[in-house]
C-alpha cells in the first residue's frame, strides 16, 4: 500500500530539536519508549547483527547526576553564549538560548534515553558496526514525533563520557552516541526550517557540479550546468564581506578576469559594473553585470550580459560556521548567449565536450579566487 507522503514528508520535515516545548510534567510511559525503540531496531545495522543498546533514564537522582556532568561541560559557555547574543537577532540566538534552557532543566525532563553501540571507532576509516547507531537513533526520534512526544538530539555530555560510563555502570568497549531527552511535547505543530535547497548542495556526476534543470549525464547548455566550490575559512562575515563585495577580488587571483568597473555609484540590487576578461580559447570580451543580490555580510551575486538572460549568473555566499566562515563560490552558465555558445553553434555535436572544458577552466579560476580570498583574510 502507498505512504501517504503528506504525512510522511510532514512527519520528517517537522521533526525538530525540541528543548522548550518538552512538557516537563507529564509522564512518559515505558510501552510507549520501547515500542519507539523496537520501530528504531529495524534501521540497518552492519552485518546484520544487533549491537545497538539503549539505556533509559528516568531516577530523579541519576538524571540529576547526567545533568550535572552535561553542564560541567558547556553549561556555562551556553549561558554566556545566550547572554551575549541575548536580542541580537544572530542567526544562533535562539538555537544557544534553547539549548540552555535544556541544559538547566535537563534532570526535570521526564526521560533521558542514552543510545549506544558495542564497538568503537578504530580510525581505519572502514565503516564497521561501530555506524549502525545513528540512522536507529534518528529513527527512535521519529517515531516518538509521530506519537505526540519530541527530543532533541544532545552531544554535550560526551565531554564527560567516562563518568557517565561510571555512573551507568558502561562497559569498555561501548560507545555512547546520543543523548536524547524525551518528553511529551507542549502542542505538537512543528515547522520545516530553512535548509539549504537540494539543487544547491546536490553535485551530479562530480564534486561541485550543478545543473538549473533536471539532467541525464553531462549536462547540455540549456540544463545550466554550474559549479559550486568552498572553503572554510578562519574570519568573521563581517571581515570577509568586504573581500568578497569587491569586484576586483576575482581579478586579482583569476587567470581569465582582468578586472572590473562600478557603472552605477553605489553597489546595491540592480547596479551595474562592467567586467573585463581575456581567455586563449574565447578572446577578449567585456560585459556588463547586473548585481541580484547585495546582503550586506551574507550573499553578493551577479548576472552577466543581460539580467533576464544571463550568460552566466554568479554568486558568493558567506555561512557562518562556530569559530569559522564558510565561503560558497557559485556559478551556472546561460541561459543567454555568450563567447561560449558561439563556439558551440560552430560545433552543436561537441556541446557536452565543449561545456565540460569550459568547465575544467573555470573550476581552475574559481578555486585560485577562494583560495587566494582564504590566504588574504587568514593572514590578516
Ligand atoms: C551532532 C549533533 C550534536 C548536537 N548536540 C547538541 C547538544 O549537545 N545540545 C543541544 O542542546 N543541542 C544539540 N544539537 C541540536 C542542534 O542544536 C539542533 O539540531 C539545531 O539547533 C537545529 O535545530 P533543529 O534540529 O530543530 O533543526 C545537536 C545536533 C546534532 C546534529
Amino acid at each position: 500500500m502507498p505512504f501517504n507522503t503528506n504525512e510522511t514528508d510532514r512527519l520528517l520535515s517537522s521533526t525538530r530539536s525540541v528543548k522548550k516545548r518538552l512538557d516537563l510534567e507529564r509522564e512518559v510511559s515505558e510501552e510507549l519508549l520501547l515500542d519507539c525503540i523496537d520501530i528504531a531496531e529495524q534501521a540497518p545495522t552492519g552485518g546484520n547483527q544487533s549491537s545497538r543498546r539503549w539505556l533509559v533514564i528516568r531516577d530523579p537522582k541519576i538524571k540529576k547526576e547526567i545533568a550535572e556532568l552535561y553542564r560541567e561541560v558547556g553549561g556555562q559557555f551556553l549561558k554566556e553564549q545566550s547572554e551575549r547574543l541575548d536580542g541580537t537577532g544572530h542567526h544562533n540566538e535562539k538555537t544557544i538560548k534553547a539549548s540552555s534552557y535544556l541544559a538547566d532543566h535537563l534532570e526535570e525532563v521526564p526521560v533521558l534515553v542514552l543510545v549506544t553501540i558495542y564497538g568503537e571507532h578504530d580510525g581505519s576509516g572502514r565503516p564497521g558496526l561501530f555506524d549502525s547507531v545513528i540512522q536507529a537513533a534518528w529513527s527512535f526520534c521519529l517515531a516518538l514525533r509521530s506519537r505526540g512526544l519530541g527530543s532533541a538530539w544532545t552531544t554535550m555530555h560526551l565531554g564527560n563520557a567516562n563518568k557517565i560510563a561510571e555512573l551507568l555502570d558502561i562497559p569498555d568497549g561501548v560507545t555512547q552516541i546520543v543523548l536524547l531527552p524525551v518528553a511529551h511535547t507542549l502542542g505538537d505543530e512543528f515547522s520545516p526550517v530553512s535548509r539549504d535547497s537540494a539543487r544547491e548542495i546536490t553535485w551530479f556526476e562530480g564534486w561541485g557540479k550543478t545543473t538549473k534543470k533536471p539532467t541525464n549525464g553531462l549536462p547540455s547548455f540549456q540544463d545550466g550546468p554550474g559549479l559550486t566550490l568552498e572553503t572554510d575559512i578562519k574570519s568573521t562575515p563581517e571581515k570577509l564581506w568586504d573581500l568578497i563585495s569587491d569586484i576586483n577580488i576575482s581579478s586579482t587571483f583569476s587567470n581569465e578576469f582582468e578586472g572590473a568597473d562600478w557603472i552605477d555609484e553605489i553597489p546595491q540590487e540592480g547596479a551595474r559594473f562592467k567586467g573585463r576578461n581575456k581567455n586563449e580559447k574565447i578572446g577578449e570580451w567585456e560585459v556588463t553585470c547586473y548585481v541580484t543580490s547585495y546582503e550586506t555580510n551574507k550573499v553578493f551575486a551577479w548576472a552577466a550580459g543581460d539580467i533576464e538572460k544571463p550568460a552566466a549568473t554568479w554568486e558568493f555566499r558567506l555561512i557562518p560556521l562556530a569559530g569559522a566562515t564558510r565561503l560558497r563560490f557559485a556559478m551556472s552558465l546561460g541561459p543567454g548567449p555568450s563567447g561560449l555558445t558561439r563556439i558551440i553553434e560552430q560545433m552543436p555535436d561537441s556541446e557536452k565536450k565543449i561545456i565540460s572544458n569550459r568547465q575544467k577552466d573555470q573550476l581552475v579560476n574559481m578555486r585560485k579566487t577562494i583560495e587566494g580570498i582564504k590566504k588574504l583574510a587568514e593572514q590578516n
